[in-house]
């Protein structure tokens, strides 16, 4: 069930319009956050999407239908759309919480078994069982709130609006509400919440809506709402914090870029890895120097591959050696090579793997295959293998396709393809004796397509 406005308009008695012609769909299901600073309209919306204010102009629309205001037609949209109110002051009003829980649930006709099911269950989720027999207005301001949202949960509404749900509450405490909020979220209901947490709004949300002075100024995926810098400030609002650290380390080139990291597992994966080393230097070298670390792998006069490395010392030992971090690289892209395995010869195929430095092998087809087998060949892949060298060269790897008879050409082709619609330079080249017949296109500059690394 769907809940949409239409133009909605609310003015206070008093004159102050604190809805202004807001239009919108809530998308069903999802995980939504009204953010805006305090006085932007957020509550009173909310108050009219479950019909306790109704709107002086415009319409809030569930299930495709007009809200009835008739009191029969606002306690079934009550019965779907559950709220629970900023200030658990305005919500609980029982003698205890056990009779405030049951309230719902006693107007929805529920049986007095299955009432003191369903409290008995929202009481265990939301740690309350010790609390039961207190009266709401005893109770701290975090133990309300959860009195408050247990009260709606006990109805079962499919969408379930709650303002500002975890203010009051402790770290833990408020973790535990998400964990509840989200689980419900799973189960198919459509979570709106308000909040001027940013970090919350941000991480947490499906879909964000911004308001300010009653206006909807925004709205989309948290990572687009909250990418746009000038509007989030303008609404007197900042950016979240795991974004703010994202941009600093991505300025410095110590994060891959153009990402919205929501978490820190996230924020992590996006992190460029800081290589570290342990070599030998002479004593002179002193920390924070440079180092260079000259060729890792080939070698820079011959046309074939080479890594190169500086690096800066962090760390000197005793023993004459140190850490050093990786500073630059200037490293060739990952090669593949193609061997044909018609033309197997065992003398010549050790000096290929020798010479190129191959660190991949893949076998294509059961001769392949067997012949890799019948001569102790460690062949690493053995399905999928052009798809999978192709991801090992981009990274750097050297890798070698054994290949025979009409798959030759064929693989030739696939990769050829795949580094001119790529645009990433890996080396192709075909190798052995057997190369012949698929060398004559290869062409490739073997200079090109360096890859530098700062
Ligand atoms: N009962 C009322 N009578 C007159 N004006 C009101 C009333 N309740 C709210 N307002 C005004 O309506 C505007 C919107 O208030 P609302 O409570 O909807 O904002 P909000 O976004 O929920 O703010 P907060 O973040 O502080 O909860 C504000 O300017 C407020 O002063
Ligand atoms: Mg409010």
């Amino acid at each position: 069930m769907i809940l949409e406005t239409k133009n909605l308009e609310f003015s206070y008695p008093d004159g102050t319009k604190a809805v202004d012609d807001i239009s919108i769909t809530i998308p069903q299901g999802k995980k939504v956050s009204f953010v805006g600073k305090n006085g932007s309209g957020k509550s009173t919306l909310f108050l009219l999407l479950n019909g306790t204010l109704k709107p002086k102009k415009g319409k809030v629309l569930f299930g495709g239908k007009e809200v009835d205001y008739s009191s029969s037609g606002l306690r079934e949209l009550r019965k779907k759309v559950g709220i629970v109110f900023q200030n658990s002051d305005d919500q609980l009003f029982a003698p205890t919480v056990y009779q405030d829980i049951a309230f719902g649930p006693l107007n929805l006709g529920y049986s007095k078994e299955e009432i003191d099911r369903v409290v008995n269950q929202m009481l265990d989720h939301f740690g309350l069982q010790a609390l039961k027999d207190k009266p709401p207005h005893h109770l701290s301001g975090g133990q309300k709130k959860r009195v408050a949202i247990a009260g709606v949960l006990a109805m079962d509404p499919d969408i379930i609006i709650l303002d500002e749900p975890l203010s009051n509450l402790d770290p833990v405490g408020a973790d535990e509400i998400l964990d509840i909020l989200n689980e419900l979220n799973d189960l198919g209901k459509t979570i709106i919440i308000s909040t001027h947490d940013v970090d919350l709004a941000y991480k947490w949300s499906d879909y964000v809506l911004l308001l300010s002075s009653g206006k909807l100024v925004n709205e989309g995926t948290s990572g687009y709402v909250f990418s746009n810098d000038e509007e989030v400030r303008n609404s007197a609002l900042k950016s979240p914090f795991i974004l703010d650290v994202y941009r600093e380390l991505e300025k410095r080139w110590l994060a891959t870029g153009n990402a919205q990291p929501k978490d820190i597992p996230e924020l992590v994966q996006l992190l460029h890895s800081v290589d570290l080393m342990r070599v030998d230097i002479s004593p002179e070298v002193a920390v924070g120097e440079c180092v260079n670390l000259g060729v890792l792998f080939g070698d820079y006069t011959k046309e074939g591959l080479y890594e190169a490395v500086n690096s800066r010392v962090l760390f000197k030992s005793d023993d004459g050696t140190a850490v050093v971090e990786l500073k630059r690289r200037v490293l060739k892209p990952g090669a593949i090579h193609v061997y044909n395995m018609d033309e197997f010869d065992k003398a010549e195929f050790d000096k290929i793997v020798d010479e190129y430095d191959i660190n991949f092998i893949g076998a294509m087809g059961k001769k392949s295959k067997d012949i890799a087998e019948n001569n102790g060949i460690d062949v690493v892949c053995n399905s999928g293998v052009i798809d999978k060298s192709i991801l090992n060269a981009i990274t750097g790897s050297r890798c070698l396709i054994l290949t025979s008879s009409g798959m030759v050409s064929h693989t030739a082709k696939r990769i050829r393809e795949y580094i001119q619609n790529s645009g990433i330079r890996l080396i192709f080249s075909p190798v052995g004796k057997g190369a012949l017949d698929i060398n004559e296109e290869n062409t490739q500059d073997q200079t090109d397509g360096l890859i530098e690394v700062e």
